[in-house]
């Protein structure tokens, strides 16, 4: 693959080879072999060609020279963009939203999370092949090829559309047991904790930590694409159950992050947002921004969070917390993979989840205490 970028200047804290260096990670865990890549500082993108069109065509020396088969674009490309280029090169073209859609498809395992991907990967589908189709039609001309065209598009965009709310309909009844499992939970008293994070963060790997599993981690981005749960005992804590889900990224797509609402709304109905930062990272401010994002996103900017500034090890800052104005824990610096300072995230746990403060609802202290509430007499200064 060669990866292709633009450098608008935009102040986002990225630099176009920041930004490639990303991608190529992106494309190393699809599968693809990246032997280039090469970026251009413009004002805007190009409409038609994204790159400058003298810089497009200098992509033909490129594929002479290093023999790629797939081109990447870093942002989202047009229908009429991936077009262009898929005609000059020719290769496959594909954009960022593509990359990671693909890389999504390969990591979804289960029922719910194969739905989720492939119900994303229509919608971004269906408006690129309507212009394309379009496109072909209009272009294309002569007798015999513009009803067919037509005809196969509606055909096309009617199955897709089919296929859609079929999903739509099957990922609704996988939302509803996931509602009801998680009122059981809520009634059983159990303090639900999601582990969220930027991609590569280390989320898996302290959620291993915590919980002594041995699940997946790996130096792969999205390695984790279907949300784990499991129960960690924290002692003086109430039960806690943590939840590893998936990671994100800057500019996940917008279809993508929608089909996966019912999986990332796990962080929403949390207690406490973990929120897993790369702290020996020189995008971590940036990173943390984009989490947030996502966060607000899907309605969980409410969820009180402590964020866990991890891989303390390949920095020279030393473990622990620190406590925001009013003395409540608010970060907790650690190294999940070598276990130094997980201790202060376990007691941060069990500070603001004390088991004491834990009654059952329906039990006789609840009950006792409420009385004791009411009817204490009122004092007066
Ligand atoms: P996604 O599945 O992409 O969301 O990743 P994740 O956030 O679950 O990260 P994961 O736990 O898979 O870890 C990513 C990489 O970071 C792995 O190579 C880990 O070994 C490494 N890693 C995790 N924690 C630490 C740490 O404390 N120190 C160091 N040095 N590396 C770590």
């Amino acid at each position: 693959a060669f990866l292709i970028a633009v450098d608008t200047g935009d102040d986002d804290g990225w630099t176009a080879e920041d930004s490639l260096a990303e991608l190529a990670s992106l494309a190393d865990t699809a599968g693809a072999e990246v032997v280039g890549a090469e970026w251009q500082n413009r004002r805007h993108v190009d409409p038609n060609w994204y790159l400058g069109k003298g810089k497009a065509h200098e992509l033909l020396e490129a594929k002479r020279e290093t023999g790629f088969t797939m081109l990447i674009a870093d942002d989202e490309l047009s229908p009429k963009q991936q077009k262009a280029l898929e005609e000059l090169l020719p290769v496959k073209v594909l954009d960022r939203s593509g990359l990671i859609l693909d890389i999504f498809a390969q990591h979804a395992r289960t029922h719910e999370g194969r739905l989720q991907v492939e119900l994303a990967q229509l919608e971004y589908q269906l408006p690129r092949l309507t212009r394309m189709w379009t496109h072909l039609s209009r272009t294309g001309g002569g007798i015999g090829t513009r009803g067919p065209g037509e005809t196969q598009l509606e055909t096309d965009r009617r199955l897709i559309g089919k296929r859609v709310k079929l999903l739509r309909s099957r990922l609704a009844r996988v939302t509803v047991s996931r509602g009801v499992q998680s009122r059981n939970r809520r009634r059983a008293e159990v303090r639900m904790v999601a582990l969220v994070g930027y991609t590569n963060a280390g989320k898996t790997t302290l959620f291993n930590r915590m919980t002594g599993s041995g699940g997946y981690a790996a130096d792969q981005l999205f390695a984790t694409l279907d949300t784990t749960l499991r129960k960690v005992h924290v002692p003086g804590a109430a039960p806690i159950v943590l939840s590893d889900t998936v990671g994100f990224i800057r500019d996940l797509p917008h279809d993508l992050v929608a089909a996966f609402r019912a999986t990332l709304a796990e962080a929403a109905d949390a207690d406490l947002v973990l929120h897993v930062i790369d702290g020996a990272s020189e995008h971590r401010d940036e990173q943390v921004a984009a989490v947030d994002g996502v966060l607000a996103e899907i309605g969980a900017a409410d969820v009180p969070q402590i964020r866990v500034l991890n891989k303390a090890d390949l920095t020279d800052i030393p473990t622990g917390v620190e406590r925001d104005g009013c003395g409540t824990i608010s970060s907790v610096r650690l190294s999940a993979i070598s276990g130094d300072g997980c201790v202060s995230l376990r007691s941060a746990l069990a500070e603001r989840f004390p088991v004491a403060a834990v009654l059952r609802h329906d039990s006789d202290e609840y009950e006792q205490l409420s009385r004791d509430v009411r009817d204490a007499p009122l004092r007066t200064a």
